[in-house]
């Protein structure tokens, strides 16, 4: 399918969703509704580039918001809505689920419910070729043993986490809404991603920044969770292919095939950086790790069988891990003003809430 008309992105000024939204204008170049309510992780920084392109348009609006939403679907007329806007980061939900079950259950309610009222009067060919794209997580497979076989398409859902039970929610709410409504839907359950833009409490980005301003570095229990990890662009080169040539109704597991442990993924931070930024005076960062209390249920080991999205579209990921960890660091010892700005009372305020407990002796 080819996409001449509006798209609308939700969540398009944090993480992925900006990541989705920089490579959009530099692949394809048509136009884009962007609706983000620039929460603590939305970052119109991240837009920069893009800010004077009249074929972007950054709107602040909260996904609950229904007459907002309403409205710009009247106004913008989208032929594709492609939905990352979610609160996102795990231990936020354990230690304050409200937000979660708001955007990304209530949020995701209330973008369907508005888009099915929409789509049913478009007339064809308009209404057949019209897609909504929810962004979902591997998360809601829950955790693995060391020898299970990787999370695929037909993997039973047992979310462990509020994060992964809001998103799990939002998944089946988007499956009914295909199978009752016949809204074209498609689902896209990924592993963890890391890259450019992504906000400095998850695992990469805190672990770089702390190792570079000589801080410690927080492991969570012994370190031996295992993430499967994939670049950024990577994601969102697999969005773009299950929006052009995905089966509506369908779910894609992506993943990038690069399984490790997250004392792994610590050390070769520490190492690169070694490299990258040497601090003689320092010795080797690897001397930061600090072993910390563990996350309450947290996951043992994520992996996905992606043999679904490489059969029946084609798409296999460009980066390698090594690799991409590398441009990641590199792009955050280019960007450390990008860092400094988002550094905000909110940021620190979190940093204090979520590791002074942790290590505590
Ligand atoms: P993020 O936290 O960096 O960004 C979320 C964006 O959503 C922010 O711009 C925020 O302002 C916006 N937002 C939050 N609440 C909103 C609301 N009520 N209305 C409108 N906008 C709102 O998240 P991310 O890491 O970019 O993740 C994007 C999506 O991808 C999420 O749905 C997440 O579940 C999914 N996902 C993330 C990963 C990952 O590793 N980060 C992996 C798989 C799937
Ligand atoms: P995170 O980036 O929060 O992603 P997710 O929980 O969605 O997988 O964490 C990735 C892994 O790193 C996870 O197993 C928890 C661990 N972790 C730490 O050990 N220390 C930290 O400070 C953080 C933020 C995460």
């Amino acid at each position: 399918m080819n996409f001449t008309d509006t798209v609308l992105v939700t969540g398009g000024a944090g993480f992925i969703g900006s990541n989705f939204v920089l490579s959009w204008m530099e692949t394809l170049g048509t136009p884009l509704l962007n609706v983000d309510l620039l929460t603590y992780a939305g970052n119109p920084a991240n837009l920069e580039s893009v800010e004077a392109d009249p074929r972007h348009l950054l709107v602040r609006c909260d996904i609950c918001d229904t007459d907002h939403i309403t409205s710009l679907l009247a106004e913008h007329r989208p032929q594709a809505i492609v939905h990352f806007a979610a609160e996102s980061h795990v231990d936020r939900s354990i230690i304050a689920p409200d937000a979660f079950l708001r955007t990304n259950i209530q949020g995701t309610f209330t973008l369907l419910e508005q888009t099915k009222a929409y789509w049913q009067e478009l007339s064809e060919p308009d209404r057949s070729s019209f897609r909504f794209l929810h962004v979902s997580t591997d998360e809601v497979y829950g955790s693995l043993g060391p020898d299970d076989p990787a999370f695929s398409e037909t993997t039973a859902y047992a979310p462990n986490s509020p994060y992964s039970a809001s998103k799990a929610a939002s998944d089946h709410l988007v499956r009914a809404y295909h199978h009752t409504f016949g809204l074209p839907t498609l689902t896209t359950n990924c592993s963890n991603n890391y890259g450019p833009f992504q906000f400095p409490e998850k695992l990469i980005p805190l672990m770089i920044l702390h190792a570079l301003e000589g801080k410690s570095l927080p492991v969570y229990g012994d370190g031996s969770n295992v993430r499967d990890w994939l670049f950024v662009e990577d994601h969102c080169s697999a969005i773009r292919a299950v929006l052009e040539r995905g089966r509506p109704g369908e779910t894609y597991n992506i993943g990038g095939s690069s399984e490790r442990k997250n004392l792994d993924v610590v050390t070769t931070i520490c190492d690169l950086l070694d490299e990258m930024k040497p601090d003689p005076a320092q010795g080797s960062r690897r001397r930061l790790i600090t072993f910390v209390k563990d996350r309450p249920g947290h996951d043992q080991r994520y992996a996905i069988d992606t043999s679904k999205i490489a059969r029946e579209l084609g798409w296999t990921p460009a980066e390698r891990f090594e690799s991409g960890l590398r441009r990641t660091v590199r792009w955050y010892l280019d960007h450390l003003e990008w860092v400094e700005k988002i550094r905000s009372g909110e940021y620190l305020k979190w940093i204090e809430e979520n590791y002074a407990e942790r290590l505590a002796p």
